[in-house]
């Protein structure tokens, strides 16, 4: 497969065309931003273990049932996977109060909830990615109701499975953003990332922040963190 033009830059993430119309190439990047790009960084390392760490967890998904963009790692940084739009809405699921929840709500984090909640923003960085309800979403034509349904249920079954995954390394997972695609043939797939970017993580006995909160924070030790998710995840 041959990497061709570059087609998009992301703030995490740039994306090349291939002789395939199907696949593109994404490559992961070691920069870091927080607050819509308010704040900007770098985390040394992180491009690596977050595309290894997202197609792991890929895999998995797969395996267990939830169809993803996935197609190939190709080097530490890069990876093949089906070509996509992405639907605009940026899908979060919580299981314990952290960041805008706790904020929104006037309630400190760590409240471990009795059931999952779910709550879509919509994916637009010069409105700031606002919430929004499903109704919402429909009424703008970001996706139809039989496509909001399909991903609430894809994102329920990551949620039951990054957990008990996460739980098995003595990782309580927190809360998490998926994003979501349509191939070229209208198929919904599970796209983007699952990392330390993307999920709050942090150890079940101390509580220790092993994710982009210790950037977004300026905690320190960030590089530290995600070094550690990965050699729970992988023994790398
Ligand atoms: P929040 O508490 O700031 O709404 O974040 C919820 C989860 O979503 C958390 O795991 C971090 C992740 N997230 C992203 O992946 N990208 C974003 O732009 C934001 C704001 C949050």
């Amino acid at each position: 497969m041959e990497k061709l033009q570059q087609l998009y830059e992301g703030k995490a993430k740039k994306v090349f065309a291939t002789d395939d119309p199907n696949i593109v190439i994404v490559d992961y990047k070691d920069d870091a931003t927080a607050f819509n790009g308010l704040k900007k960084g770098t985390i040394v390392g992180k491009g690596v273990i977050n595309n290894k760490m997202t197609n792991f967890m890929m895999q998995k998904l797969e395996e267990a049932g939830v169809p993803t963009h996935f197609v190939k790692q190709l080097s530490d940084r890069e990876t093949a996977v089906k070509k996509v739009s992405i639907v605009p809405l940026e899908v979060i699921v919580r299981n314990i109060s952290a960041g805008s929840f706790s904020k929104r709500y006037g309630v400190e984090e760590g409240i471990v909830f009795d059931a999952p909640t779910i709550e879509f923003s919509y994916k637009n960085d010069d409105l700031g990615d606002p919430l929004l309800n499903d109704y919402h979403a429909v009424a703008l034509k970001l996706a139809t109701w039989e496509e909001i349904n399909l991903i609430k249920d894809y994102t329920f079954r990551v949620n039951d499975f990054l957990k008990s995954y996460m739980k098995g390394i003595h990782i309580d997972l927190v809360d998490f953003k998926l994003e979501f695609g349509k191939t070229s043939d209208g198929k919904i797939v599970l796209a983007d990332e699952i990392s330390p970017d993307t999920c709050r993580l942090w150890d079940e006995k101390t509580h220790e922040k092993l994710d982009k909160d210790r950037f977004r924070r300026d905690m320190g030790n960030v590089e530290d963190a995600y070094q550690e998710i990965m050699r729970r995840l992988m023994g790398e």
